[in-house]
């Protein structure tokens, strides 16, 4: 990988607290996972290199940022938004809210704050959690395709989708008219669920 020629691109994750903005980043850094953490005051940082065997092995060098979903953070997060080349949305697929605040905020501050060619990522996260799910995929695309987001169903529990996220904003980075046609989440069975993790099985059928 030629990490001297990266290209270096500030990405931000936003969306409501406890929707799984730092689990999804440290899935991405270092493939963990941690059921219990702290929910992030202020921001954090961290980095990471990509490479893109589409655009010739082009690398991404992803700066990302964490920022605290709750409210009284709301004015420093702008700060990290407001110069980033990506933006992450992330809601929770089973809390409703959290899938309105990033209609009906997180968008509007984008449209209102962001360069105007900023790359829009939407991350359904803890599709592991299927079974409570408020919000159907369908509704969720379809408002990814209105705003012209990369949508991806992602589970940071069972590293479902992550990787494919990043994947799919670099490429939009790299060419604003690719289009995304590596959705795992087109194929369910791609999808390992929690329950299923230890035994290694994939669910056939009905998830997400
Ligand atoms: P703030 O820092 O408060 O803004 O929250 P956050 O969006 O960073 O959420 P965080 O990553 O701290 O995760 C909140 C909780 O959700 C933690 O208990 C995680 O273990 C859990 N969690 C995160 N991602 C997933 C997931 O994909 N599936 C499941 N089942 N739980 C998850």
């Amino acid at each position: 990988m030629d990490e001297g020629n990266a290209k270096s691109v500030k990405a931000v994750l936003l969306g409501e607290s406890g929707v799984g903005k730092t689990c999804i980043i440290a899935r991405f850094i270092n493939n963990t996972f941690e059921n219990n953490i702290m929910s992030t005051t202020g921001a954090s940082y961290a980095g990471k290199t990509v490479a893109f065997d589409e655009f010739g092995g082009k690398c991404i060098k992803f700066e990302i940022w964490d920022t605290a979903g709750q409210e009284k953070y709301r004015a420093l997060t702008k700060i990290f938004y407001k110069d980033a080349g990506v933006a992450i949305l992330v809601y929770d697929i089973t809390r409703r809210e959290s899938f309105e605040e990033i209609k009906n905020y997180w968008y509007h501050q984008i449209k209102d704050c962001a360069p105007p060619n900023i790359v829009l990522g939407i991350a359904a996260n803890k599709c592991d959690l299927y079974d409570n799910e408020q919000v159907s995929e369908e509704e969720a695309r379809k408002f990814a395709d209105e705003i012209g987001a990369v949508f991806k169903l992602t589970s940071a529990s069972t590293n479902t989708g992550i990787e494919e996220l990043f994947k799919g904003v670099g490429c939009k980075v790299l060419d604003p008219n690719y289009v995304d046609d590596n959705d795992p989440s087109k194929n369910k069975d791609n999808i390992v669920l929690n329950d299923e993790k230890d035994n290694k099985n994939k669910k056939k059928k009905g998830c997400c």
